[in-house]
């Protein structure tokens, strides 16, 4: 049956009774590839909640760059993870608010029609790890929408009831949906895994980019001194109005990215140019870094050990530009230098985070909005590194502007074109 885009906001059901079936963004295995092909709109059965589960109404989701990877199948296909083999399909998203639909049996914390934004971790509650040493260590850790079907790009979603986190009231349906996995995941890289300080001095890459914009409103919320690396003057001042000290375009040291297949001579010349970044790092700085914020990986991480101060951190979630990563190892071993892997963040850090968001101390910055038929573009744009910030899509929400229920800031927008 064709799905009638044009009636996504409207369910015909009250809070508590679930609909048969809704229309979703699919990605299936035999159509994995550029993000505009990959993504597919179905219409698909609304899934019933079990033990401890919870179906919210979609009202906007955030795009991230998990689904431009799960769309093309790169590294690896999601199709062997978490609920995939037993559904055959990946609705992707893992960014959401909404509202609560329906709960499963002991849910007691959430009743339908409760207003959540949802961040992005599961895990079994039998593993121990759970209870004792971190979400994130479990066996059974997945993160939804990505490595599990059901998120976010339908008009209806399954997660977690300990998914679940208030939704800001200052923010509309749009600006709630877009922050929670890129903010969540800096969150847990800086405050808790680098135990960031005030007077800390710290490197972005990216910081125009989904996780880059949080990191560095949150270097600026702990006192400590950030500069941002980014590809254009325009994202350059986004990043000085979220609080960073100043920026480097790193379009003026392209010499320095690290592409694996260097002749001798090559690096040399890349070493070259990379101490030339380091000597501006240290400009704006003052100092060499205490604290990396990678994800780049392969391109960058050569600089990011080389940069980082001695005794001080090199962060980092992701390797955009490859996984393999090669570098000298005597800079950090002769300067006791620290890597330190994360991944997401736990439910704790989740509920602080978005304290931080209530507050209006950490603000969500929102590119643009588009409408659920935006969902493969809004990937591909991401994938071609042609936005800033966050991109949202309306689901439940008939407009932007809608959802907000107290007074506030709302999100920064960053009006800049790429
Ligand atoms: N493990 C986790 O929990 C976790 C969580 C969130 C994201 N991630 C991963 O982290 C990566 C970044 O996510 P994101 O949401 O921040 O993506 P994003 O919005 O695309 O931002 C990434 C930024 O990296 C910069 N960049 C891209 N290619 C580069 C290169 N060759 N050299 C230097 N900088 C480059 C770009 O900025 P400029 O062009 O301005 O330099 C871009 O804005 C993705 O691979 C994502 O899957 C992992």
């Amino acid at each position: 049956m064709a799905v009638d885009l044009s009636q996504v906001s409207t369910i015909d059901t009250e809070p508590g009774e679930l609909p048969a079936t809704m229309a979703a963004w699919v990605i299936r295995e035999d159509r994995q590839g550029e993000p505009r092909d990959a993504f597919q709109v179905e219409e698909i059965e609304v899934p019933e909640p079990g033990a401890f589960e919870v179906v919210v109404r979609v009202m906007a989701a955030g795009v991230n760059y998990n689904n431009v990877w799960a769309a093309l199948g790169e590294p690896v296909g999601v199709w062997r993870y978490g609920d995939h083999p037993e559904h055959g399909h990946h609705i992707g998203g893992s960014d959401a608010s909404g509202v609560v639909w329906k709960v499963g049996a002991g849910v007691t914390r959430w009743q339908p029609g409760d207003e959540v934004v949802v961040h992005c971790n599961q895990a079994s509650y039998e593993d121990p790890e759970v209870h004792g040493l971190d979400p994130l260590a479990a066996p059974s850790q997945r993160i939804w929408g990505y490595e599990t079907t059901w998120g976010s790009f339908a008009q209806f979603t399954k997660v977690q009831a300990q998914q679940l986190l208030p939704k800001p009231g200052a923010l509309t349906w749009e600006e709630s949906a877009s922050y929670g996995l890129t903010y969540f995941t800096a969150y847990r890289m800086l405050m808790t895994r680098c135990d960031i300080q005030a007077g800390d001095r710290v490197l972005v890459w990216g910081a125009a980019g989904g996780l880059g914009v949080f990191a560095t409103q949150l270097c600026r919320a702990a006192g400590a001194q950030c500069v941002g690396v980014v590809s254009s003057e325009e994202k350059g001042e986004l990043v000085k109005q979220l609080g960073a000290v100043g920026y480097i375009a790193r379009s003026e040291f392209a010499g320095m990215m690290r592409t694996g297949s260097e002749t001798p001579e090559e690096e040399k010349a890349r070493f070259k140019v990379m101490r030339a970044f380091d000597k501006r790092v240290r400009e704006l700085l003052g100092e060499k870094p205490d604290i990396v914020f990678e994800h780049v990986g392969a391109a960058t991480f050569p600089t990011s050990v080389f940069t980082v101060k001695p005794f001080g951190k090199v962060v980092i979630c992701a390797g955009t530009t490859g996984f393999n990563l090669d570098f000298d190892v005597r800079y950090l071993w002769m300067k006791q230098k620290e890597i330190i892997g994360s991944h997401f963040a736990n439910a704790y850090e989740c509920t602080k985070a978005n304290e931080l968001i209530e507050s209006g101390v950490i603000r969500p910055v929102l590119w643009r909005t588009l409408g659920f038929d935006g969902v493969a573009e809004a990937h591909q744009l991401m994938r071609d590194n042609q936005h800033l910030g966050k991109i949202s899509i309306l689901i439940g929400a008939g407009a932007e502007g809608q959802g907000r229920t107290a007074d506030g800031p709302g999100a920064i927008v960053a009006e800049v074109g790429a």
